[in-house]
């Protein structure tokens, strides 16, 4: 998938009062990341299981680093609105789109992250810090941060032609070979949009305990209609693959 619009966020503008209000709250959001993006993940997890057995990754949440990736880019933006030097996370936004269609992201589901996000936010830093115009000021953060990469996502959607979200194809192997102790290629044969030089693809599978967990990987070849990817073994995805699946399945 791909699109040349960039996901750029420099002509947004918070309201006067609300920018006053985040830049007053930057340091303690930033300052307390950490046990945001942990609260935020036990919060949403224990409300959705679903997400953390066929969405999220979850060998990632065992790592504080991975967990804080989704606040701290929060905080980036916010940066980016309230400050005119700070440069523009376009980059960054686009990484993040870039990801979230991979996985099948849809616009419905950054209501969940919301609910969960700002519930973490006021449990860390406690109701006498996020009062309502807090709230109501970091919320604004979030909904414009979310409209540019629901906006960004659906153009990267619409240039497969694709309705949003359904990205995902069966797919039969068609080869497999074991390069070294490590790493394994397969050849992925199944209905493949074509794939541009650089791109990876999510692959899915089913683990013994009924969690769909996905996994990026490279494209390192392809042909039409195939792909051929290569996998390193380290995790419970590729150990799967490696053990599990056979050229046929
Ligand atoms: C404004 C809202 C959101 C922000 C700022 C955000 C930010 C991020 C960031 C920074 C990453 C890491 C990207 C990378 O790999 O470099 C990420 C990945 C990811 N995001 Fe989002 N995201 C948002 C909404 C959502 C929503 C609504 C969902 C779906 C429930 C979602 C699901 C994911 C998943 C599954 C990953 C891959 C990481 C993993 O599996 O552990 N995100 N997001």
């Amino acid at each position: 998938m791909y699109t040349t619009a960039l996901p750029t966020a420099r002509d947004r503008k918070l309201t006067p009062e609300h920018e006053e209000i985040v830049k007053a709250t930057l340091p303690a959001v930033g300052a307390n990341i950490a046990t945001i993006a942990q609260t935020f993940y036990r919060t949403m997890f224990g409300n959705h299981p679903e997400l953390l057995a066929n969405t999220f990754n979850r060998g990632n949440q065992k790592s504080g680093e991975q967990q804080k990736a989704l606040a701290a880019s929060v905080a980036t933006f916010a940066t980016m609105l309230v400050d005119p030097n700070a440069p523009d996370p376009v980059d960054l936004l686009a990484r993040i789109g870039h990801k979230h269609v991979s996985l099948g992201i849809t616009e419905d589901q950054y209501q969940i992250v919301y609910e969960n996000l700002f519930s973490a936010i006021a449990e860390v830093l406690g109701a006498d810090v996020v009062t309502e115009e807090v709230a109501a000021a970091w919320s604004e953060v979030y909904w414009i941060m979310a409209d540019v990469l629901i906006t960004f996502e659906k153009k990267l959607y619409a240039s497969d032609g694709v309705e949003n979200g359904d990205v995902f194809r069966d797919v039969a192997v068609v080869d497999k070979q074991e390069l070294t102790d490590t790493v394994t290629t397969y050849t992925l044969e199944g209905d493949l949009t074509e794939a541009r030089p650089g791109q990876y693809t999510s692959i899915g599978v089913v683990l013994a305990d009924g969690a769909r967990q996905l996994r990026q990987y490279s494209i390192i070849g392809q042909e039409p209609g195939r792909y051929t990817i290569a996998v390193e073994t380290e995790g419970e995805v590729s150990t799967h693959l490696r053990e599990k699946v056979q050229v046929g399945d």
